[in-house]
């Protein structure tokens, strides 16, 4: 993908507050820390468009990304980030279900995975809530560059068949090798 724009547009809490133009969005998904938002700047090739962390807890609203004047990335809040409260755990669920289960633009979900870990219990709690809805789901195991070729595949085998469905790819990356870039675009293209 030819990515010619790029630019940050909104923080948003609620739906009043989302873009009002209609395009495409691609929104990601994944616990805290595990690689969102710098998925976002490797994809649309841009060092520091998306503010990265090394402190979990970074993103904390839904950014919205405007790329190339035709669609949108929406950089979601981590979950699983211990250092909250409840009550703000409470409205982190209220905005992340007002935007996944109201978002008619809302294209597909791409769900970052640490490749070097089982999903979490709330990781696979994200994916059956995503089904629920019906929403497409692009899963992406980050972090591919910290272990080996034997690794990744055994990790991919292990989520097909745990997912037990076609439709649900498995994809490694890396944010540092960029392995995969042009395959995922080739994928989520067809989203857009
Ligand atoms: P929150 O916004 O806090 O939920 O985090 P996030 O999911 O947006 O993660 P972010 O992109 O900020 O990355 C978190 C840390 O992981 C940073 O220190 C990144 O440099 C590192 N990181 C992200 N992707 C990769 C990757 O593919 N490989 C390696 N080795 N490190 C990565
Ligand atoms: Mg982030």
């Amino acid at each position: 993908m030819n990515i010619n724009k790029a630019s940050f547009v909104i923080s948003a809490v609620s739906n009043a507050q989302y873009p009002k133009d209609n395009l495409p969005e691609i929104a990601l998904a994944g616990r805290s820390n595990v690689g969102k938002s710098s998925f976002i700047n490797t994809l649309i090739n841009r060092k520091n468009l998306v503010r990265t962390s090394s402190k979990p807890g970074k993103t904390r609203t839904l950014n919205f990304y405007h790329i190339n004047d035709a669609f949108y990335f929406v950089d979601v809040p981590g979950y699983g980030y211990a250092k909250v409260s409840k009550t703000e755990r409470n409205k982190w669920g209220q905005m992340i279900e007002e935007y996944i289960e109201t978002r008619e633009s809302l294209r597909v979900v791409v769900l970052i995975l640490d490749i070097r870990h089982e999903p979490s219990k709330e990781d696979l709690q994200m994916i059956n809530y995503l089904r629920y809805y019906e929403i497409p789901i692009l899963i992406i195991a980050t972090k591919m560059d910290k272990i080996s070729k034997t690794k990744q595949l055994q990790y991919v085998n292990k989520m097909n068949k745990y997912l037990e469905d076609e439709s649900i790819e498995v994809i490694p990356f890396s944010a540092i090798t960029k392995e995969n870039k042009d395959k995922i675009w080739k994928i989520l293209k067809n989203y857009l």
